[in-house]
């Protein structure tokens, strides 16, 4: 009985053995994905590889997806995903490294990869093409770095991309519609490059809560659409012309817009002021000329802050931002406003305690022709509480000595006669 009840432990510590050893065999990387992690390593320049750098730890005398916890290949790999024929790689991010080299002569078949972080180094040349074989891929950061050429067709084909980050390389040329085939994506940031042409349109992509392209050279006037998903819409500093289309009112869920340090010109739609998400709106350093009121008074509206400074907008200042009952930063500062300081202004500068109605924290109002007495109400504000601008206007009651009325000296008579002759 010994010798057979002997028989069955030995066969389950065999059976143990093989499963280990079959589990080893499991984790072993696949060749391909083993293949292109070499060709990384080649492509980077080793004079930026820093022996204890997460690069610097990779040795291929060991298996990759075997040695994510050992003293090699100590960061930069997740290997998530274990297919018949081997481990294959899920995540590489080898970010902030300091690594340069260029990286688009890579054949890039990873079919697992989930997630590529090579933001924050000194990356060189084209963004490879061979991106587009990364099917799964779904965030892809190439932030800060000095990639150049235009964006590749094929990242279209990156049909899983939901994070895009190509922000603050040197890439100029268009922005491609092939975009519209990342049905998934929801971040798109190309800030800081040199893209150029006009903004596709993007409305099929019904995930996308944010654009990011300020600091480019993109001209051309806005498409007529935009997802109607998108929360943050940034194109600053780009050479953008014509009118501020009102049917941005149709992308309900907005709630930061800036378009400042453009070339756009026209009105101020009145829809800005009637839409229902809309926090913060920045149109300062255009050519914009006037501010249509909307119907109910901007009694509705979610606004908190907006910024009209820096353009032509001439005729009285519009009264109903008084009203808007989150308002508490506002800027109409260097325009053509003229006429007194509204009624609406100086109740919200000092509201009674308990208003549930915002005050005004912030409200520049320089540089322009305002004139006529300064509001009672703001006289009783005590000097650091609010931040207030009045200088460089026509308000020749108000001394400098007067915290609110800093910030310049008012306009020559001369000046301001010239600009309306019945200025008092
Ligand atoms: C992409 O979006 C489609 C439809 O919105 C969805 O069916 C699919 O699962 C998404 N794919 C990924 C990888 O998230
Ligand atoms: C606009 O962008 C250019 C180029 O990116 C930059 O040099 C410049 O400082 C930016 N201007 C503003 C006002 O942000």
């Amino acid at each position: 009985m010994g010798s057979l009840s002997g028989f069955p432990c030995s066969l389950f510590l065999v059976l143990v053995l093989l499963e280990l050893l079959l589990l080893h065999a499991q984790s072993k990387t696949h060749p391909d994905d083993v293949e292109v992690l070499k060709q990384i390593k080649e492509s980077v320049d080793p004079k930026s590889v820093n022996p204890g750098s997460c690069l610097g730890s990779w040795d291929f005398q060991v298996d990759p997806c075997d040695s994510v916890f050992s003293d090699k290949f100590i960061c930069g790999l997740r290997c998530d995903v274990v297919s018949p024929e081997g481990s294959r790689v899920t995540e590489l991010t080898l970010d902030q490294a300091g690594y340069s080299g260029s990286l688009s002569s890579i054949s890039w078949n990873l079919p697992y990869l989930q997630k590529l972080d090579l933001s924050g180094n000194y990356f060189t040349g084209a963004i490879p093409e061979s991106f587009s074989q990364l099917p799964q891929l779904q965030q892809l950061g190439l932030s800060r770095n000095y990639f150049s050429g235009s964006l590749p067709e094929s990242l279209g084909a990156l049909s899983s991309l939901q994070e895009l980050y190509i922000d603050n390389n040197n890439l100029e040329g268009p922005i491609l519609s092939s975009f519209n085939a990342l049905y998934n994506l929801t971040r798109l940031e190309l800030q800081g490059n040199k893209l150029s042409g006009a903004f596709p349109e993007l409305s099929q992509l019904n995930s996308l809560n944010v654009i990011d392209v300020s600091n480019n050279a993109i001209s051309g006037e806005l498409p007529a659409n935009f997802p109607a998903s998108l929360v943050e819409l940034s194109m600053r500093n780009n050479s953008l012309v014509g009118a501020i289309p009102a049917s941005l009112s149709n992308v309900v869920y907005l709630q930061v817009l800036d378009l400042s340090h453009n070339g756009f010109g026209g009105i101020v739609p009145a829809s800005l002021f009637t839409h229902p998400s809309l926090e913060q709106l920045t149109l300062s350093f255009n050519e914009l000329e006037a501010v249509e009121a909307p119907g109910d008074s901007g009694v509705n509206s979610q606004l908190i802050a907006v910024d009209l400074s820096n353009n032509m907008i001439r005729g009285f200042l519009p009264g109903f931002m008084g009203l808007m009952p989150r308002l508490s930063a506002l800027s109409l500062e260097n325009n053509q406003f003229w006429g007194m300081i509204p009624a609406e202004y100086a109740v919200k500068v000092m509201l009674s305690p308990g208003q549930e109605v915002a005050q005004f924290e912030r409200l520049l109002l320089g540089g322009n022709y305002l004139f006529g007495a300064i509001p009672g109400q703001f006289l009783g504000l005590k000097p650091g509480s609010v931040t207030i601008n009045l200088g460089d206007n026509c308000l020749y009651r108000c001394p400098l000595r007067l915290f609110f009325c800093d910030g310049g000296q008012q306009k020559s008579l001369m000046q301001c006669k010239a600009f309306a002759p019945f200025i008092p």
